[in-house]
């Protein structure tokens, strides 16, 4: 490993432990003999991942932002990955109770200022298939739950379409409250409060990951391409994998465009089939 991978490496290291992360573990199989790597898994061996660049303004300073520059560096780092820990060490990890107990009241950012209730997250923890949104609306400032505005029923819809129940699954979001207006957030926003979201992400240890529009998977991968480009194909988020699709309100606002969402969903769907038949 020469000297620029291995400073990469402290770096992200140094990162996760800032979030409390103490243990990390290697994944041999993938250590030097795998020659040149294809990076981002794609489900379509043609389809291509999203640029390994340099992070953006929004996703600066994120412990996902580094996961490109892994996927830059090469076998050696991509192989070191927090979600390969061995099932006793799984349970060893912080709780989402202990996460949310951490988050507190918080006033890290502006957008404590507008928020009625903190969002935080709901449903199971050991959830196979985690969603994640951008950020809660009216609805859900007022419940303090995520999704359960029109885009949440939506979205529950979708949950039943492909045989699952609401309660089967965790829903969370990148900003914890909501944006004045229902505005994107703001990069330093994500930036401040997405590390809840990666701990989230850690604490579940989901198999699927799925990100419901683009501020939500440019913030879960650390890229910055549009959701057209990205959506509907796989990616590796750890032993995690990650698939992106249209967030439901975009749906509500094009109906037309609802196959998008059925295609996506097919495909949690099927992913979902696949790794149960493996375990
Ligand atoms: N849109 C989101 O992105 N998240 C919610 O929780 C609700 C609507």
């Amino acid at each position: 490993m020469n000297e620029e991978l291995r400073q990469q490496l402290r770096e992200w290291i140094e990162f996760y432990r800032e979030l409390g992360v103490e243990e990390f573990y290697v994944r041999r199989s993938v250590l030097p003999q795998e020659s040149a790597a294809p990076a981002p898994r794609a489900e379509d061996a043609s389809a291509a991942p999203p640029a390994a660049s340099a992070p953006s303004d929004v996703t600066r300073g994120m412990a996902p932002s580094v996961l490109p520059t892994l996927r830059a560096a090469g076998p050696e780092l991509r192989a070191l990955s927090l979600f390969e820990a061995p099932p006793a060490e799984r349970r060893a990890g912080e709780s989402l109770e202990d996460i949310r107990r951490d988050l507190g009241d918080c006033h890290r950012c502006r957008l404590a200022e507008g928020r009625k209730n903190i969002v935080f997250g709901e449903g199971n923890p050991r959830a196979e298939l985690v969603f994640v949104g951008e950020g809660p609306g009216a609805d859900e400032d007022e419940q303090g739950l995520p999704f359960v505005g029109r885009a949440g029923q939506l979205l529950n819809r979708m949950i039943q379409w492909i045989g699952m129940r609401r309660e089967d699954v965790y829903i969370c979001n990148v900003v914890k409250c909501r944006p004045p207006g229902n505005r994107t957030p703001l990069p330093d926003e994500i930036e401040t409060c997405s590390p809840f979201l990666f701990r989230q992400l850690e604490a579940i240890r989901p198999r699927l990951i799925c990100c419901l529009g683009a501020p939500a998977v440019r913030t879960v991968l650390g890229v910055k391409e549009g959701i057209t480009k990205i959506r509907g194909r796989f990616y590796d988020y750890g032993s995690a994998q990650v698939l992106a699709t249209v967030h439901p309100a975009y749906i509500l606002r094009n109906p037309r465009e609802e196959k998008l969402l059925r295609e996506d969903f097919e495909k949690i769907r099927d992913f979902l089939a696949a790794a149960r038949q493996k375990t």
